[in-house]
């Protein structure tokens, strides 16, 4: 029975070893965030951090995720609160900067893609802190497989949002 590790937790799972993680996510772990969108790794609904990088669920099979640390939305909070030095317990209470930016600049609409775009600018913000605006755009355009696409066209409140969280999450550093 393969084991998976899915934000922070060590998950035995039943589906065989080319199952698309997404539907391991979903269907045998009960995590809603990653959602599907094309199946096909071209819109970016189905994103998850796959230690620290940004990957498409869909089309991403379990076999390849063995050894290494999947993080939903769900994961967000607890990431956070570990690069805070803030005890386990914490994590409950705080929202990732990136959540607490997207509620401050009401990015979402309809919510379906709000997932992915959380994971990839958290991918972002942890490599480039302080990103300018042509690194925004690339990340959510040209960085992977294909942009991130939002049928609501939240695409400006995004940018703020990400600029928002990179100065919550660079507060007092010079
Ligand atoms: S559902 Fe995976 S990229 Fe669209
Ligand atoms: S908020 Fe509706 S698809 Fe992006």
């Amino acid at each position: 029975m393969p084991t998976i590790k899915v934000n922070g937790t060590m998950r035995e799972v039943n589906s065989p070893s080319d199952t698309p993680l997404l539907y391991v996510l979903n269907d045998e772990l009960n995590i809603g965030s990653p959602q599907f969108g094309c199946g096909l790794a071209q819109c970016g609904a189905c994103s998850v951090l796959l230690d620290g990088k940004e990957i498409r669920s869909c089309i991403t099979p379990l076999s390849f995720v063995a050894g290494k640390e999947v993080i939903t939305l769900e994961g967000l909070p607890d990431r956070w609160a570990k690069h805070q030095n803030l005890p386990h317990s914490t994590a409950k209470e705080v929202l990732h900067p990136v959540q607490a930016a997207w509620i401050e600049q009401q990015v979402p609409q309809c919510g379906f893609c709000q997932s992915g775009m959380m994971i990839k600018a958290t991918e972002l913000l942890e490599t480039k802190p302080k990103p300018t605006l042509d690194e925004i755009k690339e990340a959510f355009t040209t960085s992977g497989p294909s942009p991130h696409l939002c049928r609501c066209g939240t695409y400006l409140a995004i940018v703020d949002a990400v600029r928002y969280a990179s100065t919550l999450m660079t507060k007092g550093e010079a």
